[in-house]
């Protein structure tokens, strides 16, 4: 049980239950200053109910609170609000023996077992390059599918590529009007972005271009074979492009089921819909009308009969849900696309799907540069690769300055370049536009993963002077100790708390924050206490040490980020 739970069960016990579970931990807060406790309860909610002054509550629920929940030292009733002191001895000894024997388990949850949750990440577009808004994904993604992990849910990540659609008939026809096979063939990605790019200038000008794109979509999915070959190759280029990203981000995928290996079920679908009678013909084009659910309709078939986005996403989603019977379905996408899934799942729901509401949409906020949005079709575009790559080498200079003398130089760059880049981009709110700069993510002393990194490894090194000693497990700290102590022990057993609410609202940045109080508290603990000091308290000392290692390391893991032993 987590220290919170205690808390929430032990005053649910002692209000007769007349408050549930839920709401008290709804209600219960964090004090604004660690000297008005670590927890309060305040008793407006009850007030009301109970229709009784708050603070004559205060009082009451004080007193009742005293000696009845073990973890609780002492309760002070300021006010409306009953402020929980914990048990610092006690909750010491339960957080440093419980890490000693669960190790990098400790902080895990079992309330996901026997659920499986699809998740649809990444997810970028063939013959464009990896553009910052598919790295949002695949880095938010990947830490909400680890934290889901660690919770006990089945996670299938899903890599739903997007090459199927018009855009690949503008592709194919600006190939063949001015592509050269060698060219493409020497850089494929940039010189495909750069036919597209071209074929989108002179469409300004050109009506027939537009046609002539559509022409090809439409060869393309009646399986003409000069048009699938071109669309296999420029797959395969693709694929290959970004296969070297995922290598770097170390992320992998369960399944590469894309939109092209959907549109096969599109025909089902849209047989479907016609069976209920839920499609209506609009200037040619077949839509799903949703003016009931407050929605503008939902395109499924053009007026020349090709598939759209919509289309393909719902047989994706009913084949996804035979597959696998999923608990949740989440879909973790640009907040862009918002009306898209709600579409969607309208749309899924009228067609009799209960399981419609268990689809999920994550949005999460623009990368912008210099406050402006990046956008491919202009060619303003940064190369993931050369951004990953830049922050290695920044990380190389780094540690060049800093520890020149260091083993696998190369790998810690690697491991401390690729972290900034993903911390940079889960530590905020997802739902917040985050604005792209270098300097931000790789410094070693600001919010960032180098900062926990450091942090990690210069425990480590302590860890790795320190005498043997023997395992206690009767911890103590000497009095004075207890004001550096005390939050650092604190943090490090809110840890299973901080997992179970970042896994509830998929929100992986109250981890990265979480991480980032921990280290603060670690490095004033080390600052202010003389670790390694060879008295009565130095096991205690070092097993705290070491928990907060564990806790670090597992955390940064969870996050998507490596924790060098040494840097
Ligand atoms: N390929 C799409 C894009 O880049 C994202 C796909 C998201 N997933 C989905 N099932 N619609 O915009």
């Amino acid at each position: 049980m987590t220290m919170k739970n205690e808390i929430i069960q032990g005053l649910h016990e002692v209000l007769d239950q007349r408050l549930s579970l839920e709401t008290i931990d709804t209600i219960l807060e964090k004090p604004k200053y660690e000297h008005m406790g670590d927890i309060a309860f305040p008793c407006f909610e009850l007030s009301k109910i109970e229709r009784k002054n708050p603070k004559l509550l205060a009082e009451e629920l004080g007193e009742k609170l005293k000696g009845s929940v073990p973890i609780i030292d002492t309760v002070e009733a300021v006010g409306p609000y009953v402020n929980i002191f914990y048990n610092k001895k006690l909750v010491m000894e339960r957080t440093l023996s419980a890490i000693q024997f669960e190790k990098e388990h400790y902080g895990a949850h079992n309330f996901g077992k026997g659920k499986t949750i699809t998740m649809d990440l990444s997810s970028p577009n063939i013959a464009k390059p990896f553009s910052m808004g598919h790295l949002r994904s695949t880095v938010i993604g990947n830490a909400i599918g680890n934290v889901l992990e660690k919770c006990g849910y089945d996670v299938v990540r899903i890599n739903y590529l997007g090459d199927w659609g018009t855009q690949f008939g503008k592709l194919i026809a600006a190939y063949t009007l001015w592509g050269n096979e060698e060219t493409v063939r020497s850089n494929p990605i940039q010189e495909l972005l750069k036919l597209y790019i071209y074929f989108h200038e002179q469409a300004e000008q050109d009506q027939t271009l537009d046609d002539l794109g559509r022409e090809w979509f439409k060869k393309l999915e009646n399986g003409d074979a000069y048009a699938t070959e071109l669309w296999e190759w420029f797959r395969e280029e693709s694929l290959k492009e970004f296969q070297t990203i995922y290598n770097l981000l170390g992320v992998t995928f369960d399944s590469d089921k894309s939109e092209a290996y959907h549109h096969d079920q599109t025909p089902k679908v849209v047989e479907q819909l016609k069976e209920k009678g839920l499609l209506q013909t609009s200037q040619g084009a077949q839509v799903v009308p949703l003016e009931a659910e407050g929605l503008p309709p939902a395109l499924i078939k053009k007026s020349d009969g090709t598939t759209l986005y919509t289309t393909r996403d719902l047989a994706a989603a009913i084949d996804r849900k035979n597959v696998y019977n999923f608990y949740q379905s989440l879909y973790v996408v640009g907040h862009e696309q918002s009306l898209h899934f709600e579409q969607l799942r309208a749309v899924l729901s009228k067609m009799g799907y209960d399981w419609a509401d268990q689809l999920v949409h994550i949005p999460f906020g623009m990368m912008l540069q210099d406050g402006k949005k990046m956008s491919t079709r202009k060619g303003k575009v940064v190369f993931l690769q050369d951004v990953l790559q830049k922050a290695i080498d920044v990380a190389k200079q780094n540690i060049e300055e800093k520890n020149a003398a260091l083993e696998k130089k190369e790998e810690v760059a690697k491991q401390v370049g690729v972290g900034a880049v993903i911390f940079h981009d889960i530590k905020n709110d997802r739902r917040n536009d985050v604005d792209f700069s270098y300097e931000e993510m790789l410094r070693f002393d600001g919010e960032t993963a180098p900062y926990l990194q450091y942090t990690h490894a210069r425990a480590k090194s302590i860890l790795g002077k320190a005498p043997e000693v023997s395992k206690k497990t009767n911890y103590n700290v000497p009095e004075q100790d207890w004001e550096a102590v005390w939050p650092l022990v604190k943090h490090v057993a809110m840890f299973p708390e901080v997992i179970k609410d970042a896994a509830q609202e998929y929100n992986p940045s109250k981890l990265a924050k979480y991480l980032l109080k921990l280290a603060q508290a670690f490095n004033r603990f080390y600052t202010k206490v003389h670790i390694l000091q060879e008295d009565a308290y130095m096991a205690t000392r070092l097993e705290l040490i070491y928990a907060v290692t564990v806790v670090l390391r597992e955390g940064l893991n969870l996050l998507g980020i490596e924790a060098p032993e040494e840097m």
